[in-house]
């Protein structure tokens, strides 16, 4: 059997990718329900630049009716017979993988983003070919794994967005040594740039400098704990900072707008550029000889694990990072995925789930 027989949740779907912006009130079956399934009914969630991607159809055609959003919270309402780590009424959220084999060795080792079975959030299926929807809607249901439990110092708004945008610059920054002593690099100051100036503060780094492709974010990036910005405009931007750089971690959602092989020279030897945005188009062309200089080392990363979506959050909480967001109820998702596409969100749009209307109670509960 597939999904549970009868059980249904709604949710803010978009039907075609052409109309990419306008989200209609759709019903689903969530996963068919299993033993280490937790369901959380959903008060907020973030709205990513990969949200819009796959609705616009950027990354191909998408699964349709689509729910978009993988920057979940809210409270649980279910947990499934073998659930240890969960109970009703606790805090939780979800970012942008459901599930995975649990066996490979990525699964093994605290990379599970990195499984090649993984589920994502929305627009996967699960092997037996139930659809998994996402967060613009009523609830979600997740295998214990991929659910996180929440930090209480920290407000459920302002980690809804920490959960994909946090954690995939929380990652790289960690996993290519981020600490004392260390310059790092974060390229396009958005949702996931935001934080990855935070983050590298946080971990300790000595100087953060921002690359922003305008003036119009300084202020805000000084505030975020950059030591320098820097507009990549123009042909010499990178000049003065030439090898003196450790990583640079790069967020910027355009292809050819990003400046490549200018930020590689900023590199020190053997330095990482780390590209964590995901551009419809290919990144601009590189000639081998522009990496031999410094012998920089270009390479990717996915989201982050369970044990960084913990520890992440250990740390926003220490080390007060923040969450700067603009809150919408979630009716209006079209405006909020508008808004990412123009470039236009200071610095994440959460959206928080109303009831769709005080008359329809009965029909809106997502489980009566
Ligand atoms: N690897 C992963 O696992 C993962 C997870 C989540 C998201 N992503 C990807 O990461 C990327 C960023 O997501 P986001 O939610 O942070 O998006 P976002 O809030 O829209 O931020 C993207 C930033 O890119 C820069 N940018 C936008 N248009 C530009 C242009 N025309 N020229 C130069 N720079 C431009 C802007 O920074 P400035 O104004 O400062 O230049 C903008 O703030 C997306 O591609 C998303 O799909 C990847
Ligand atoms: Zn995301
Ligand atoms: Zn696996």
């Amino acid at each position: 059997m597939s999904s549970q027989a009868g059980e249904k949740w709604k949710g803010y779907a978009v039907r075609d990718i052409k109309n990419w912006d306008k989200f209609e009130v759709i019903e689903f079956h969530p996963k068919q329900q299993e033993d280490y399934d937790i369901d959380i009914k959903i008060e907020f969630c973030g709205v990513c630049g990969s949200d819009v991607h796959t609705i616009t159809g950027g990354w191909g055609e998408p699964l349709l009716p689509l729910i978009p959003g993988h920057e979940i919270v809210g409270h649980v309402v279910r947990v499934g017979p073998k659930v240890t780590s969960f109970k009703v009424g606790d805090r939780a959220g979800v970012g942008a993988q459901v599930c995975s084999c649990f066996k490979c060795a990525p699964c093994k080792s605290d990379s599970e983003q990195y499984c090649l079975n993984g589920v994502s959030t929305y627009n996967a299926k699960y092997p037996n070919g139930d659809v998994a929807q996402g967060g613009y809607s009523t609830a979600i249901r997740a295998h214990e794994r991929f659910v996180f439990p929440l930090p209480k110092e920290l407000p459920l708004e302002e980690i809804a967005p920490m959960l994909c945008a946090g954690l995939t610059v929380y990652s790289p920054l960690v996993r290519n040594g981020t600490g004392p002593g260390k310059r790092v690099g974060v390229v396009g100051i958005g949702g996931l740039g935001h934080y990855a100036l935070q983050f590298a503060r946080a971990l300790g780094a000595e100087q953060v400098v921002a690359f922003s492709h305008s003036s119009n974010k300084k202020d805000d990036a000084l505030e975020l704990g950059a030591t320098d910005f820097v507009i990549t405009g123009g042909d010499d931007f990178a000049e003065p900072w030439k090898g003196k750089l450790d990583l640079i971690i790069c967020t910027a959602d355009v292809s050819h707008g990003i400046p490549l092989t200018d930020l590689i020279t900023t590199l020190g030897v053997h330095g990482h550029f780390i590209m964590v945005a995901i551009p419809d188009e290919s990144l601009p062309s590189l000639h081998s000889a522009q990496l031999l200089s410094n012998g920089a080392l270009i390479g990717g990363s996915h989201i982050g694990s369970k044990k960084e979506a913990i520890a992440m959050l250990e740390l926003a909480a220490k080390k007060k990072v923040k969450s700067y967001i603009e809150l919408l109820p979630m009716k209006d998702a079209g405006n909020a995925v508008r808004r990412v596409k123009d470039n236009s969100v200071r610095y994440r749009h959460v959206l928080k789930y109303v009831p769709l209307s005080s008359s329809s109670p009965p029909t809106d509960a997502w489980c009566a």
